[in-house]
């Protein structure tokens, strides 16, 4: 599509954004993966952009023993490596690098929380020390003990009229329900929920906030999004990575806890849930709770027939070989961990019933994309039967979140020529050719929005149970019974035949993402 140059009209949600306040953020964890891959370059560019506060420090917590400026020569190097735009700009990194701290302590102890209340108050100016972003780096059995030594040490307070503290926490958020719910008791002992934001990096990905502006802010779409016009829906994230250095990590979660658990139900909630009364962030996580809620829930017998999990085994993904799951480091020989999932599942309310909602996602599939498939209802009748054959392609709308940012409406028009012939055609929106090529990443918005107190784009308590509750469905029919010959595919292929087989009773077939050329 080209980019519009008349009667442009932009609704700038962004105006009435609340100021991002000074404010100091403590990440607890700091050596790990996660600050130098995604924390940091993110925290860059939000100082690139003129984002950040007027005043603000960032302080690494961890047990190495580092000085500021040993920390500020580290992450240094990791930004070059990770920073989305290269290379690093000198000027702005040293200006950057000036807000940066490190805090050496172990997260157990006492005498750590009373060195990090002096490195806050050493700061002076009453927002640095009060306003206070905690971003919980850790292990999910570390939450509970950071919370209590902060609470503690006088640094965070429930209701405190002095300042605002916040804490923002990573996935897994817990194993299953009972352990979601533990960690959420844990949280709130000394917070209240609205302090607490847990994160979804999906909701970070500007293609997954534009699902709620593509459906509420155009009037074509809404009036279709139904069951009298929608014959099913398919929500994919495939990824061409195998499980790598994560073997560890992954025998515990699987594909389930790892991928669906949050980024395919976050998707498929926005894709399905009823609009919201207002763009708050209440109002939002409402519908996306009640949607949530109207899944149907599962049982075994329905697990056994709606729910396909899969292995990879060696195989070559894009001409390289891979070794099968059961090969890489730190997983166990005979593991039963699903690299791959795929569930037809049903929304019992008007707007849904009867549709299904097929989602899948692997590793070590053929290709990285993430994209939601709306199809459409076939036409009652063929009327160029005669000349084309009864079948007919249904329209088709697709929403690619990554990567070619995208979306696509499918149709069938005629090909020129004499003859009358009727194909498929399309009508396609890129991200980069109407915008350009700016995608900032999803911890941009995340850290940017936790500053600035807005939870839209987090999870909220009763959302993150109410989606271990469908999960914990599936997982405890799997339970004890090994992966069937079935159930096993070959790393660079789309996924074990049964997976074809579940759409195929319905008449459906998946469909491999589109190729954007
Ligand atoms: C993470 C999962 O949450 O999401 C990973 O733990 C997965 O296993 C990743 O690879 C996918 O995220 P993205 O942004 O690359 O689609």
């Amino acid at each position: 599509m080209n980019r519009s140059t008349s009667d442009e009209t932009t609704s700038r949600l962004g105006e009435v954004r609340k100021p991002v306040e000074p404010c100091s953020i403590v990440i607890f964890g700091a050596s790990g993966d996660l600050t130098s891959r995604k924390l940091i370059p993110a925290l860059y560019h939000l100082h690139k952009e003129k984002q950040m506060p007027a005043d603000y420090r960032i302080i690494g917590f961890a047990r190495r023993e580092k000085t500021d400026d040993s920390w500020r020569q580290e992450l240094r190097q990791a930004l070059d490596q990770f920073s989305r735009t290269k290379p690093v700009d000198d000027a702005v990194w040293k200006d950057f690098a000036k807000h940066i701290f490190y805090c050496k302590g172990d997260i157990t102890e006492t005498p750590a929380y009373e060195q990090l209340e002096k490195t806050l108050s050493a700061f002076g100016s009453q927002p640095l020390r009060k306003n206070l972003l905690f971003y919980l780096a850790t292990l999910p059995s570390q939450f509970g003990v950071v919370v209590e030594q902060l609470h503690r040490a006088g640094l965070l307070q429930k209701e405190g009229s002095d300042g605002w503290q916040r804490i923002v926490v990573e996935k897994p958020f817990g194993h299953d329900l009972a352990t979601a719910k533990q960690l959420n008791a844990e949280l709130t002992r000394y917070a209240s929920e609205h302090q607490v934001f847990r994160i979804d990096h999906y909701l970070g990905k500007e293609t997954v906030q534009n699902i709620l502006m593509f459906r509420f802010s155009n009037s074509i779409f809404e009036r279709v999004w139904n069951r009298d016009l929608i014959d099913h829906v398919q929500v994919m994230v495939s990824e061409q990575l195998g499980v790598g250095q994560r073997g560890g990590y992954y025998e515990e979660a699987g594909a389930l806890r790892d991928m669906v658990q949050n980024h395919l139900l976050q998707v498929t909630s926005l894709i399905a849930m009823e609009p919201p009364v207002s763009l708050d962030a209440e109002p939002i996580r409402d519908e996306k709770v009640k949607l949530l809620k109207s899944i149907q829930p599962l049982t075994p017998q329905d697990v056994a027939t709606q729910v396909v999990r899969g292995q990879y085994f060696a195989g070559a993904v894009n001409g390289e070989q891979r070794p099968g799951y059961r090969q890489e480091p730190k997983v166990k020989p005979d593991s039963n961990v699903e690299t791959y999932v795929a569930l037809k599942l049903f929304i019992d309310n008007w707007r849904w019933s009867g549709v299904p909602f097929y989602l899948r996602t692997g590793k070590n599939l053929p290709s990285s994309a993430s994209e939601v498939r709306i199809q459409f209802r076939a036409t009652p009748h063929v009327l160029f039967a005669a000349q084309c054959g009864q079948h007919l392609d249904a329209n088709a709308l697709t929403l690619r979140l990554q990567p070619n940012e995208g979306i696509s409406l499918r149709f069938n028009g005629k090909v020129p020529g004499n003859s009358l012939e009727v194909r498929p055609v399309r009508m396609h929106f890129s991200y980069d050719s109407e915008f350009g090529a700016y995608t900032p990443e999803a911890y941009e918005r995340l850290l940017l929005e936790a500053m600035v107190g807005d939870a839209t784009l987090f999870i909220r308590r009763d959302e993150v149970e109410t989606a271990w509750q469908i999960v914990d469905s599936i997982r405890s029919a799997w339970n004890g019974k090994p992966l069937s010959n079935r159930e096993f595919y070959a790393a660079g292929t789309w996924g074990p035949v049964a997976s074809d087989d579940l759409l195929a009773q319905s008449g459906h077939a998946w469909h491999e993402p589109l190729v954007v050329k």
